[in-house]
């Protein structure tokens, strides 16, 4: 009887590697995927309203009241105060959510209709903080800083909305990061202003009036740092590493 060898299929040892580097690259792409979004939730979603929602119930809902004790310096404007800490608080909650949403484009009805909530929280919440430092009790240096601060969150935000507009995504994003990172100057002057205070830095005018610049200054500054150096990294992997040789199935990653 006539044997009948089933010979292996032959593979060359380039075969092997590239099986096997296709094999680890989607194993790694995989994983770098999920990850990156389970750290997006995290750093987009979870944390800043953990934290948001932490210096809200010490820092603004004490003032949701009509004890006139509570409101201190401010019970001659605390409606103003009043309307600015709601605007103030439903743009900080929202911001979260409709970066992550806008980021993972997820539900973009949902997005757009809760974009218009932000933004009248941005409007309303702006304005007051404009009234506010108008008459802030805290000196012309700070009034500036409060101003400029507010002028900024306008600005940001009219930026992101008018780059929509024009259905140019990547601005909208960006300028919509950079609207967030004001508001959440709420946040970032408090911790400003307690590192201050337990260093034990200058006098309570002096401590308030650099928290006015500091606290939405700094935290601009390296948003934007991160936004230029992120697109510097894409356009020197896309532009500047030579593109390999077709069908060495080594894709660039
Ligand atoms: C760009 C954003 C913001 C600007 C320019 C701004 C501006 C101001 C100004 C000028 C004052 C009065 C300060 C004074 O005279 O002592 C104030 C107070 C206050 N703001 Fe804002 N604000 C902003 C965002 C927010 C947000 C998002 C919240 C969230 C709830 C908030 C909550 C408060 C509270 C609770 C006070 C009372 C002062 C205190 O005890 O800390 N602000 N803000």
């Amino acid at each position: 009887m006539e044997k009948h060898f089933v010979y292996p299929p032959i593979l060359e040892p380039n075969d092997v590697d590239a099986t096997t580097d296709i094999a680890s690259l989607r194993g790694k792409l995989y994983r770098t995927l999920w990850n990156s979004a389970r750290r997006r939730t995290l750093l987009v979603l979870f944390a800043p309203t953990v934290v948001a929602l932490g210096f809200i119930n010490s820092y603004a809902v004490p003032y949701l009241t009509v004890n006139r004790e509570r409101f201190g310096i401010y019970w001659v404007r605390y409606d103003w105060l009043y309307v600015h800490i709601i605007a103030g608080m439903v743009a900080l909650l929202l911001g979260p959510l409709q970066l992550w949403l806008g980021l993972n484009r997820k539900a973009m009805l949902l997005h757009r209709i809760l974009g218009v909530g932000y933004t009248l929280g941005v409007a309303v919440g702006s304005t007051a903080a404009f009234y506010l430092a108008r008459h802030t009790d805290f000196g012309w240096v700070f009034r500036i800083g409060m101003t400029a601060m507010a002028l900024a969150w306008v600005v940001s935000t009219g930026m992101a909305l008018t780059a929509i507009g024009y259905h140019m995504v990547e601005q909208h994003r960006e300028w919509m990061v950079r609207s967030y990172v004001l508001a959440f100057g709420f946040v970032t002057f408090r911790v400003f202003l307690q590192i201050v205070q337990v260093a034990g830095v200058g006098t309570t005018l002096e401590q308030m009036t650099a928290a006015s610049w500091f606290s939405w200054a700094i935290p601009l500054l390296v948003t934007e740092w991160i936004i230029q150096a992120r697109k510097i990294v894409a356009f020197r992997r896309q532009v500047l590493l030579p593109t390999p040789p077709a069908g060495t199935g080594n894709p660039r990653t």
